[in-house]
């Protein structure tokens, strides 16, 4: 870990810095990709910073990594409070550096769930949309940016070539693993996802912290959500099972409401909270432990 000690670990001025990278990555059907100059109004040092945040992510997110956060952060013992009052905690991530829309956390959580709720999806998917993000205060308890967002991707097996900067790899010890580095390694063809560790992140996190509680269309769409190589180029259709085809017909139908749902216009927290609590009340206990 000396190496470590020497890297910033943190190079994204902050989280955006990778939804807006992913959003350059896949823009929108049917609409021009955003010119650079259209879509960030200087010039980019965020390429950088976004490279460098992939680096580690891809040298770092190993199978051991992947056990050892689930070992700490499953144990859910870092705080206990109320569900309104963890999304206003974890709007204490503030970007303060983007100048495309200058939303905050709850702003981007309230835009999707109510583009969402606008097109008349079950109530179930509006709070889906509205907590998705809410594993992002892992950042919040000191992790490193890339042990809590990035594109995610199964650890145990092969990296696939079609994860962005994939050539990192080749610094992640497990690629050089034989236990890891084979097309299946750890995992058989066709497994399922509940048999495969994804790497370690927000998705995960908020998926087990709602496990419990939430429709399966939802758990899914909460825990792979980040799964770029596999909605775009269904690059682990080989450990994947029917039942997980089936379902990411749901990841697939919520990505584009997080990707697409950015507009400048910041939502009314004071109007939409009566709504909010209530949604989560049917579904969701009191309090949230993370
Ligand atoms: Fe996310
Ligand atoms: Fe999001």
């Amino acid at each position: 870990m000396k190496a470590q000690e020497n890297e910033d670990k943190n190079p994204l001025s902050s989280l955006e810095e990778w939804e807006d990278d992913v959003l350059k990555r896949y823009p929108e059907p049917g609409v021009p990709a955003k010119s650079k100059e259209e879509f960030r109004n200087y010039d980019s040092p965020e390429i950088d910073s976004v490279r460098e945040f992939y680096r580690l992510n891809h040298k770092y997110q190993t199978y051991d990594n992947v056990l050892a956060k689930k070992e700490n952060f499953l144990k859910f013992d870092k705080k206990e409070m109320p569900w309104w009052s963890a999304m206003e905690y974890l709007n204490q991530l503030v970007d303060d550096s983007d100048p495309d829309t200058s939303l905050d956390q709850l702003q981007h959580l309230l835009q999707t769930a109510e583009a969402i709720r606008a097109d008349g999806h079950p109530d179930w998917f509006v709070l889906t949309g509205f907590i998705h993000d809410l594993g992002k205060v892992l950042c919040l308890f000191g992790e490193p940016q890339w042990n809590v967002v990035g594109d995610s991707f199964p650890v145990g097996c092969r990296f696939s070539e079609n994860i962005v900067f994939s050539e990192f790899f080749a610094d992640n010890p497990d690629s050089k693993d034989e236990r890891f580095n084979t097309k299946y390694g750890v995992y058989t063809h066709q497994c399922g996802l509940e048999n495969i560790h994804m790497s370690w992140g927000h998705d995960e996190y908020l998926y087990n912290i709602t496990k419990n509680y939430l429709p399966e269309q939802a758990l899914y769409m909460i825990r792979y959500h980040s799964f770029y190589s596999q909605h775009r180029e269904r690059s682990y259709d080989h450990i994947l099972n029917a039942h997980d085809q089936e379902m990411f017909k749901w990841v697939d139908k919520f990505n584009p409401y997080d990707l697409y749902s950015k507009s400048p216009k910041a939502p009314v927290v004071s109007e939409l909270k009566p709504y909010y609590e209530d949604l989560i009340a049917k579904y969701l206990p009191a309090t949230v432990s993370l």
